[in-house]
């Protein structure tokens, strides 16, 4: 690296060091970009900083058309103001306070172009024009529309919120939104920044809809500042929903699944009532077969009789206890069928 590259650096590290070391300079924070509604109003956000040794000196801000310093759109002197614009621009911020928040009223078709800030420090008659930091404005002939957003079918009876929100740049003098229909109660209005400069009046309806109110029309109404109080609208169409609709599936449901368990509380009702009368027959002969009870009512007669019959040729693994030589007799009732169920399972 040459003699002159070395140089540059040093300095160029020097000038970073120095910005570091000494604070704040002139500097001033402009909003770039604002919409502004013919006939309404604009409110550009703006702060700066100064040096340290001239915070404590009496100062005026002047704003002025870009690259036309003498065309001062503010200045505290309103003589010094163009014709144009005097008497609509106000500043709202406090110059000590480092605000330099600019108002302008009654916005003109003409009032495009870039607007920059300087600053003047009176004793001294110095100033600082921020050049660089201006802000440009994009003329807007008709309000923009709300937007309203109903997100889901009204229920009869039931609490239901439609949302309207709308966008504007006059914080000073907000628009309002109204609706068609509902009170003061239910309603709610939110304001938020959702850039720079530029804010979101967002009003939510709650109402509780009726039968009648389906197919009826709702509007939310923006109306802005200013003396023609220009307004735009959005209307959405209001389905509700009737509550009685559900009652058609509700109720046979309800019914069915009610009809449902009765019937097999019932069912379970008889089948016990079924065991416990074979059970209570069965232990009218319990002296002759002390076990297997369980197994009685599950099977038919005539597999009993068959299994009877084959377990006489499977006996010779389980033999019966000699006690038991009537078991087969098929001379018996139909009781004394089951009594063979009991061997065979006893035996397996
Ligand atoms: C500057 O002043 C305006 C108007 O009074 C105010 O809305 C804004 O919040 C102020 N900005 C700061 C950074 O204090």
């Amino acid at each position: 690296m040459d003699k002159e590259g070395k140089m540059m650096i040093f300095l160029l590290l020097m000038a970073a060091i120095s910005s570091t070391v000494f604070g704040e300079e002139w500097k001033a924070s402009v909003v770039k970009n604002l919409d502004a509604l013919v006939g309404s109003c604009v409110v550009v956000p703006c702060s700066y900083t100064l040096p340290k040794e001239q915070r404590n000196l009496g100062r005026t801000g002047i704003w002025f058309r870009s690259n036309q310093r003498n065309e001062r759109i503010y200045s505290e002197d309103e003589e010094d103001v163009l014709d144009s614009f005097r008497g609509r621009t106000k500043l709202l911020g406090h110059l000590y306070q480092n605000n330099c928040t600019l108002e302008i009223t009654d916005i003109k078709d003409h009032d495009t172009g870039s607007f920059c800030l300087q600053i003047e420090i009176t004793s001294t008659s110095k100033d600082f024009t921020f050049a660089d930091d201006c802000v440009e404005f994009k003329i807007l002939a008709d309000p923009p529309e709300p937007i309203l957003t109903n997100p889901k079918t009204a229920i009869e009876d039931h609490p239901h919120s439609v949302a309207c929100s709308v966008t504007h740049t006059c914080t000073s003098h907000p628009p309002t939104l109204t609706w068609s229909m509902g009170k003061k109660d239910d309603i709610s209005e939110l304001h938020k920044e959702i850039k720079p400069g530029t804010w979101e009046v967002l009003s939510i309806l709650t109402f509780t809809p009726r039968e009648q109110d389906d197919h009826s029309e709702l509007t939310c109404t923006a109306t802005f500042h200013g003396e023609e109080r220009k307004s735009s609208s959005k209307t959405v169409m209001l389905y509700v929903k009737r509550t009685e609709n559900y009652n058609h599936i509700i109720i046979p449901t309800v019914v069915g699944l009610g009809t449902a368990v009765v019937f097999g509380f019932f069912c379970i009702l008889m089948v016990k009532k079924y065991k416990r009368r074979i059970t209570e027959l069965q232990s009218r002969d319990g002296s002759r077969r002390p076990t297997g009870d369980m197994y009685m009512g599950d099977l038919p007669n005539n597999v009993n009789s068959k299994s009877c019959a084959g377990q006489k040729v499977s006996k010779p693994r389980f033999p019966s206890p000699k006690s038991q030589p009537n078991s087969c007799n098929y001379k018996e009732d139909l009781d004394d069928g089951d009594d063979c169920t009991t061997h065979i399972y006893g035996n397996l």
